[in-house]
């Protein structure tokens, strides 16, 4: 028999991959998401690529009976994956209320429909925001945890408290939290990828769009920053790589192998690349020269930041595979894909 995994979020861009390396594990899936950004044809895709119909319930995790009776239709689940999030740090910035709601109450709506249900391993998606401007580098997960800039980096930083509590107060109730560094790239396949929702924020949408002509230009953030080239440091990671993590980090809270009820890995590479950097291999790879010019910081952007992935390598047996060439190539087929849709 199959064992039953909840993912919350699944059809979103990482939520979708991940399902896809569940259902490759021989994990049956059901989907809870509400599509407030995502697409139904996403389980179209996951289908073509996998031969498997995840279940899908389309449900507003902000409602709580709904979540509740969900969980009570899938009580056998073993472990719930939570990606079901708003993301977009700007947004956050204007519409802070809308931010905290959503994040919190579907967390919560969550927890408590799962505890109900006896369904003891959770699955929390984090991010590196929740570390600042770090003052040392590679970070550990030991690096103190500051204050995100962003309404939405500190539901990411007041999440890990809740669960904190939450480990404290039940017994048998596990978690892992996955602080994520710069997710990218898309499915091998070219079939599934990103979507982001109007004018993207994150570097590489913003590139692929800008070079499919969506966008006119890519505007550089801030040349003048302690590092090689001037522009700002980050540790790109394939999101394959990344959905590869959250099959490693189910099995260690089924096979009960934690060693602390919450427990907390950093998902990178450990190699910080500049912007101009990923600009460069980018034209490498397409060969497509892109249109980009320099202009000043981006509020809230940090210098540099990269992870240490030690503690992921020798707890979660999790180490990436793909670099930035597979994540560039595959971000770029993803955006061809999109124009024949
Ligand atoms: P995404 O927006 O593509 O996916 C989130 C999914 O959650 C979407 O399908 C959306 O429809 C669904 N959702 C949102 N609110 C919901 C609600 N109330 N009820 C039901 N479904 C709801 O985002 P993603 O990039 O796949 O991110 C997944 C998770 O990882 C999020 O928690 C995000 O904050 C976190 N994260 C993402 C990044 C990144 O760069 N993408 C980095 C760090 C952390
Ligand atoms: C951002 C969020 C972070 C979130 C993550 C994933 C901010 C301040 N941080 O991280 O909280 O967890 O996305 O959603 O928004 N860049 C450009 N031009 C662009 C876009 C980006 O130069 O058009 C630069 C940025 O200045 C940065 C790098 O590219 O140096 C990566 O940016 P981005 O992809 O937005 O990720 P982060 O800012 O690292």
């Amino acid at each position: 028999m199959k064992q039953k995994i909840i993912v919350t979020g699944g059809c979103g861009y990482i939520g979708s991959h991940t399902v896809i390396e569940l259902i490759t594990h021989q994990f049956e899936v059901v989907i809870l998401d509400d599509l407030s950004n995502s697409n139904i044809k996403t389980l179209d895709r996951i289908e073509k690529i996998t031969g498997v119909r995840p279940i899908f319930e389309e449900i507003d995790l902000k409602d709580t009976e709904k979540t509740k009776a969900a969980f009570s239709k899938h009580a056998d689940a073993v472990a719930v994956i939570h990606f079901a999030a708003y993301k977009a740090v700007a947004e956050s910035v204007q519409n802070p209320v809308m931010y905290y709601k959503n994040n919190f109450f579907s967390l919560l709506n969550t927890l408590e429909a799962q505890l109900q249900e006896g369904i003891h391993n959770f699955i929390f998606s984090s991010s590196a925001t929740v570390y600042g401007n770090p003052k040392t580098l590679p970070i550990t997960e030991e690096n103190e945890v500051q204050r995100p800039f962003s309404p939405y980096g500190n539901t990411k930083k007041i999440a890990e408290e809740i669960l904190e509590d939450i480990v404290k107060a039940n017994t048998g109730f596990s978690s892992i939290s996955l602080r994520y560094f710069n997710p990218i790239g898309a499915h091998t396949s070219g079939d599934l990828g990103e979507l982001p929702n109007g004018i993207p924020n994150n570097l590489m949408p913003y590139i692929t769009q800008t070079a499919a002509g969506i966008r006119k230009e890519l505007q550089v953030f801030g040349d003048d920053y302690d590092t090689k080239d001037g522009t700002a440091i980050r540790d790109y990671i394939h999101v394959v790589d990344l959905a590869d993590a959250h099959v490693k980090a189910v099995k260690r809270l089924i096979h009960k192998e934690q060693e602390q009820a919450l427990e907390i890995f950093n998902l990178g590479t450990g190699n910080g690349y500049t912007v101009l950097e990923v600009i460069q291999s980018f034209e490498k790879i397409t060969e497509k020269p892109l249109n980009y010019r320099i202009v000043g910081r981006r509020a809230g952007d940090v210098p540099a930041l990269y992870a240490s992935t030690k503690m992921a390598k020798e707890k979660l047996g999790w180490e990436t595979t793909l670099g930035i060439d597979d994540m560039i190539s595959t971000s770029w087929k993803w955006e061809e894909n999109l124009k024949n849709e």
